[in-house]
């Protein structure tokens, strides 16, 4: 079962910061999550939403800051406000962070609200370079975006996210070549995860902070649990 610290140990640390993938490796997580968007002048940078107000020091969408620009606003959460690893990194940097960590990256492309051209090729060729890609997982909730990646490279691992309920989800993920589901946690049953087992999918649940869910997804065997406290998840993984 893989320990996803969700944007990092975000619960404590500044989300999709680099001091925050760092503690999610100290702190027990078997798994990075972070979330991929691209600047103005084509760069692909680590970010939750399209645009850095709510995280970061500045205004603006993703798609109309320089590289640049974005590396300068500061982050928002007054602890970390002068630290030198809170700022936006780019996605090179975190593949440099992580590329000697025994640990499973799950890269989300947020292409589900602006597309960026030709995203889904910048980043397996950046995973390439870095020889990561035994250890990636390129998620979506934009199903053409996971579709594209297995065009351009058929074995790159990738896990389809959703958020409503899908009655056919199975088939549906069987379609689009993902090797996982990526269910919210309100979605998610036993019977799913045996189905997706029977199917060769593994599932990967998002988010899931409370100790009570952790334990009945560790009983229901679930493969994958993204978490903003991967510490307190490590914990509840050792009772067993
Ligand atoms: O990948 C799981 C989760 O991160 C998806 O939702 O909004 O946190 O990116 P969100
Ligand atoms: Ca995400």
């Amino acid at each position: 079962m893989i320990n996803f610290a969700h944007r990092g140990a975000s619960g404590d640390y500044p989300e999709n910061t680099l001091i925050a993938f760092k503690e999610g490796i100290r702190c027990g997580g078997t798994g990075l999550e972070f979330d991929v968007h691209q600047t103005k002048d084509g760069e692909l940078v680590v970010i939750h939403d399209e645009d850095v107000e709510r995280t970061m020091q500045g205004k603006g969408l993703i798609k109309d800051l320089t590289l640049d620009e974005i590396r300068a606003f500061k982050c928002r959460k007054a602890r970390f406000v002068d630290h030198e690893e809170c700022y936006v990194p780019k996605l090179e940097e975190v593949l440099e962070l992580v590329k000697e960590q025994e640990i499973t990256i799950n890269i989300e492309l947020k292409t589900d609200v602006i597309s960026y051209f030709g995203m889904e090729e910048e980043v397996i060729e950046l995973i390439q370079r870095y020889g990561v890609k035994h250890k990636v997982l390129l998620s979506s909730f934009n199903p053409q975006s996971l579709k594209k990646c297995k065009e351009i490279d058929a074995t790159i691992k990738t896990g389809f996210l959703y958020h409503q309920p899908m009655e056919q989800i199975i088939e549906y993920a069987k379609t689009l070549r993902v090797d996982a589901i990526h269910p919210h946690l309100k979605l998610v049953t036993k019977d799913l995860i045996e189905k997706a087992h029977q199917n060769q999918l593994d599932v990967n649940v998002y988010t899931v902070n409370s100790p009570i869910h952790m334990r009945e997804l560790i009983r229901a065997e679930v493969d994958g649990i993204f978490t903003d406290y991967p510490s307190l998840l490590n914990e509840i993984i050792e009772e067993n």
